[in-house]
């Protein structure tokens, strides 16, 4: 057992640039997420739009950069053309994922506006559920068309004579699921995207297409519908999705810690996979992963389908509000990190979800908005995980977990942000019992000190945030040395680090 990690980091040890849409999210019409999360006419801190300020301004802190929309299990039964044009219009919708009523008081130009504000980009969902070809090309004409065709005139008339710009589509949702509406067979599937990507190629040869994987690792069909799907669709697809939550419900945190194991194997598989394919196709084109849902998700769902049988039908419910813990902070930290280490394969990520539903931001319909323990790691990483990543020789301990062996104790990732020069190093270590040394040797960065050591510690694995209570927030340290640029010290048991670096004159060391 070795009670020390070491890093060797150097300029030269390059992965790859990190794509900035490996900071996005996920908005759906489902729960609160859009009514009383990202819009609540009437609230004190709405805009004339309806939009919460509060809201927007921590979903900017979050340097979010792509959001996903408008679904999830709701696209898969979507009428895109219910949600535009004048709001007393709009019809209501039975919503079948989650058996809601769907008011369309919100819908697509609201997000598009919404987006605006936030700054960031669309990246839209089509039904293959329940629809098909025809309306995907409808739906992007009005979109992102300026010809003067009936959908294109059709947005202009409902006021919006600039088109949308949306680049990057996804080809429906989770469709290997049998509880999604309109699901198929892969090569059902596969048919169905190649085509529809095909046809909205013909019209714009821009846009990057998201082909659906698998809806989790455990999925009996993973990962041949992986391979079958891509079969069909391999030369039309830009990359391939991955959804992945996970839980803790036998309450053993250093097994669930030791999750991203799963994790690291499930993205060499698709990988591997994706290359399979490529090989057999004699391909020259790499295909890109787009790990377009993941988080932990488990506290509400029990309570969450008893809600949705025994009150079905109600606009806007209460439904996926986990409220996490220290410990889902600390899942989620180690998730961007595996990320960071695959990111010259993964282009986009997109944490579900964004405000109420499974989210870092919480609202109160009456009250202000608040930040979730998962809030900060995502934080830190989207605002210093920009740049290239580096990929440092680690060398750690390991320790076995009730279902996985060889777990390593300090998982970390470092990327060097070329704007400024920062290095950063995000590492958490999952030891079950004590607190290691960690030396990081910054050998080529000559002059580096410490800028900035921000931690999330706690003894209390279930320690959350609430409206009115926030003990999980970032601290900081300085009990560490920096010594002819090698840094040392002690990462606290079970903690989320984050060590930045600058060149000394702007350092504190
Ligand atoms: O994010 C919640 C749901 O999880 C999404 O609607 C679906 O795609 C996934 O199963």
């Amino acid at each position: 057992m070795e009670d020390k990690t070491k890093l060797i980091i150097d300029k030269d040890f390059r992965l790859a640039d990190v794509d900035d849409r490996l900071y996005g999210s996920f908005i759906e019409h489902l729960g609160r997420a859009v009514y009383t999360g990202i819009y609540q006419p009437g609230h004190p801190s709405a805009d004339e739009k309806g939009f919460r300020r509060d809201v927007l301004a921590l979903v900017k802190e979050l340097g979010i950069r792509i959001v996903r929309y408008p679904g999830g299990n709701f696209v898969s039964n979507f009428y895109w053309e219910d949600s535009v044009g004048p709001v007393n219009s709009r019809k209501k919708r039975l919503d079948l994922a989650w058996r809601t009523v769907e008011s369309n008081e919100f819908g697509l130009g609201e997000f598009a506006d919404w987006c605006r504000q936030a700054d960031c980009e669309i990246m839209m969902a089509l039904n293959l559920g329940t629809r098909g070809i025809a309306d995907a090309l409808n739906l992007l004409e009005y979109c992102n068309m300026d010809t003067p065709t009936y959908y294109a005139d059709l947005r202009r008339q409902h006021g919006v004579d600039k088109p949308y710009g949306i680049k990057t589509w996804c080809l429906g949702n989770e469709m290997d699921g049998p509880w999604q509406t309109g699901h198929k067979t892969a090569t059902a599937y596969g048919r169905l995207a190649a085509e529809t990507a095909k046809a909205m190629k013909a019209m714009d040869d821009s846009l990057e297409f998201v082909v659906c994987g698998s809806s989790n690792v455990d999925m009996p069909s993973f990962p041949q519908w992986e391979a079958s799907t891509l079969e069909e669709a391999y030369d039309y697809v830009d990359y391939i999705s991955l959804h992945q939550y996970y839980g803790n419900r036998e309450d053993d945190t250093a097994d669930f810690l030791a999750k991203t194991q799963d994790l690291e194997n499930f993205i060499h598989t698709v990988t591997a996979t994706c290359d399979f394919v490529k090989a057999k196709k004699r391909s020259h084109k790499k295909m890109y992963l787009s790990f377009d849902e993941w988080n932990v998700w488990y506290h509400t769902t029990d309570a969450d389908n008893g809600q949705m049988a025994r009150q079905p039908w109600q606009h806007a419910p209460r439904l996926l509000e986990d409220i996490y813990t220290f410990e889902d902070a600390l899942l989620n930290g180690l998730i961007l990190i595996t990320f960071l280490k695959h990111a010259d394969r993964i282009k986009i990520a997109c944490l579900a979800q964004l405000v109420n539903v499974i989210a870092p931001i919480m609202t109160d319909p009456r009250g202000g908005a608040f930040r979730q323990t998962i809030f900060y790691p995502f934080l830190h990483v989207s605002r210093y995980g920009r740049g290239t990543v580096l990929t440092p020789v680690i060398s750690t301990g390991t320790h076995d977990t009730a279902r996985h062996s060889r777990v390593t104790d300090i998982e970390a990732a470092v990327v060097h942000s070329g704007a400024d020069g920062r290095v950063t190093i995000f590492a958490v270590n999952r030891n079950p019992v004590r607190d290691l040394t960690f030396e990081a040797d910054l050998r080529s960065f000559t002059g580096y000190g410490v800028k900035e050591f921000l931690t999330l510690e706690s003894s209390d694995m279930k320690l959350v945030n609430s409206a009115t209570y926030s003990p999980v927030v970032p601290g900081n340290r300085t009990d560490f040395t920096m010594t002819d640029g090698i840094f040392t010290t002690t990462l606290k048991k079970y903690s989320w680090n984050v060590i930045v670096f600058r060149n000394r004159k702007e350092s504190i060391t």
